[in-house]
């Protein structure tokens, strides 16, 4: 039996009183992707945050690694194995851009797949950036930042909200054969 990673019943959520999400609901298994379609304003960056703990459910549930989730702190949900690469890249101004990437990674000892090194390979461009602060990049290099941030957690679910907004297409499909590759183990 295949074992649900991510389980969204009746979701609603919104912005003062205006509601946004009218019972949203699906489920993700290990492996699977799901892509949320629509035009704009239709409430996936709104999605996205509640299942980070960064807007607020006013009903329905969310269970993330056999947890209810749902209005918890985003720092509790990251530690379940949830990573983000977020709308608008969001990399800390004032710390280097190797300071944005350690500052919330989980990965001891170099121990999981993605650590500093792994990420610099990845993109080389970043390792030569490595001392710069995050508001001396390029709005590129940001985007390579907040994706390689998010791999630095080594999660379980990386929810991706406009990842390969403005990278050049060798990253994009760099990035997509990666997303890939790390589907078809998860199936195994
Ligand atoms: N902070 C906010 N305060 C009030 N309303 C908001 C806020 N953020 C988003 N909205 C509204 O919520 C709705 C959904 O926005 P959301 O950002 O989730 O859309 P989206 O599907 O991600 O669109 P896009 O493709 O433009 O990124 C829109 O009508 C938007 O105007
Ligand atoms: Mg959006």
């Amino acid at each position: 039996m295949t074992t649900t990673l991510l389980q969204v019943e009746q979701l609603q959520a919104g912005y003062g009183r205006s509601q946004v999400l009218f019972d949203i609901s699906l489920q993700l298994v290990p492996g699977e992707a799901i892509t949320l379609l629509g035009r704009n304003g239709m409430g996936r960056s709104t999605t996205v945050s509640c299942l980070f703990g960064l807007l607020p459910v006013t009903r329905g549930t969310i269970h993330f690694a056999g947890t209810r989730t749902d209005n918890q702190p985003s720092h509790r949900i990251a530690r379940l194995g949830m990573g983000l690469v977020p709308e608008g890249r969001q990399v800390f101004p004032l710390l280097t851009l190797e300071e944005n990437l350690v500052a919330t990674a989980q990965n001891p000892g170099n121990k999981g797949r993605w650590h500093l090194e792994e990420v610099f390979r990845f993109f080389p461009r970043l390792r030569e950036r490595r001392r710069n602060l995050g508001t001396q990049l390029s709005g590129g290099e940001q985007q390579m930042l907040a994706i390689g941030r998010a791999l630095m957690t080594n999660p379980s679910l990386l929810v991706l909200d406009e990842a390969t907004e403005g990278l050049r297409p060798w990253c994009v499909q760099r990035f997509g054969q990666c997303c890939a590759r790390s589907r078809r183990k998860a199936w195994r």
